[in-house]
């Protein structure tokens, strides 16, 4: 028991951005760049993980995070088990507690886990004997789709600190609106929130930022512009009249666009609702859209992590 206490104590984890210090953040950016010239080339394979167990365990859908952290795992030469939760014991009613017990007795290296529950990934953590990285949970955080942001930002900006970054949308559902926050704070960005007053959180002004209800306003000056999706799974209630007046005022659309910097930058985490949050065209053009650059870094930067958490 002693031992295995002794071992936990030493184990990382990447639960959220907050937990972050600026030289971590820096450190798994700096990784993820030696993988993103690996995976344009014909030979993808590494060894580094040889021999580590890695379980992902998505208690949510997932299309951009599970498939990046399963290549991800591949690439690195761990064995990837990708746990199928709908034929599961979860289904017959055993907990995230049980489920987490039961996987640890297999002696992982690391588990990826995305679930609905704001912190459950940090409970999980302290159950196991394993590495954890949090591929998003509830609404608090989703590190990993900061982190391949920030390589995004900078791959095509050639920096982050002096940037304005406005993050528009539902802010009060976002993980990876409160993920985003930190790390550009972090790393030296402005930030501007823009989202209708239902989408604000209260509190929004302490995280260090500058919040708007207007596109106009809040877009000024901005070099980058991050959309974020209506995330309707998540909202009790109704937070707006309608779609397609969410569209009118708070939809980016070309015209919209013109508030912000000469040369901004469209950015979106995806799953994209086309005509509510982003007009499709926009969304698809290759001269202002860096939508495709974020999927395809998030493979790297999700390397990096499972490289430098899976010890
Ligand atoms: N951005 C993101 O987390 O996408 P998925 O839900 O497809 O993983």
């Amino acid at each position: 028991m002693a031992r295995s206490k002794a071992i936990k104590k030493q184990v990382k984890h990447l639960l959220g951005i907050q937990n972050l210090s600026v030289l971590e953040a820096k450190e798994i950016l700096k990784e993820s760049q030696n993988f993103i010239k690996l995976n344009r080339s014909g030979s993808k394979k590494l060894d580094v993980l040889r021999g580590k167990t890695q379980i992902n365990l998505f208690f949510e859908p997932s299309t951009r995070t599970q498939s990046s952290f399963d290549l991800a795992g591949k690439r690195l030469g761990a064995d990837v088990m990708s746990m199928n939760i709908v034929n599961s014991a979860i289904k017959k009613g055993e907990t995230l507690m049980d489920t987490a017990m039961t996987l640890n007795a297999m002696h992982p290296d690391l588990i990826v886990v995305r679930h609905q529950d704001s912190g459950a990934p940090n409970l999980l953590s302290q159950k196991v004997n394993c590495a954890v990285i949090n591929a998003g949970d509830g609404t608090r955080e989703h590190p990993t789709q900061a982190l391949l942001d920030a390589l995004t930002i900078i791959n095509s900006k050639g920096k982050i600190e002096g940037l304005r970054i406005a993050i528009c949308g539902d802010i009060k559902h976002s993980r990876v609106a409160r993920s985003n926050i930190y790390l550009m704070n972090m790393l030296g960005a402005e930030v501007n929130v823009i989202a209708p007053k239902t989408l604000m959180p209260d509190s929004i002004n302490q995280l260090g930022v500058k919040s708007f209800t207007s596109m106009k306003k809040g877009l000024e000056s901005c070099d980058i512009v991050m959309m974020l999706r209506l995330q309707n799974e998540r909202m009790q209630g109704s937070f707006l009249p309608s779609k397609r007046e969410y569209y009118e005022y708070f939809g980016l659309t070309p015209d919209k666009l013109k508030y912000a910097s000469k040369d901004a930058l469209i950015m979106h985490p995806g799953p994209m609702n086309r005509g509510v949050e982003i007009d499709t065209k926009l969304a698809d053009d290759i001269n202002v859209s860096l939508v495709k650059e974020q999927v395809e870094l998030g493979v790297a930067v999700r390397m990096a992590c499972l490289k430098l958490y899976c010890k």
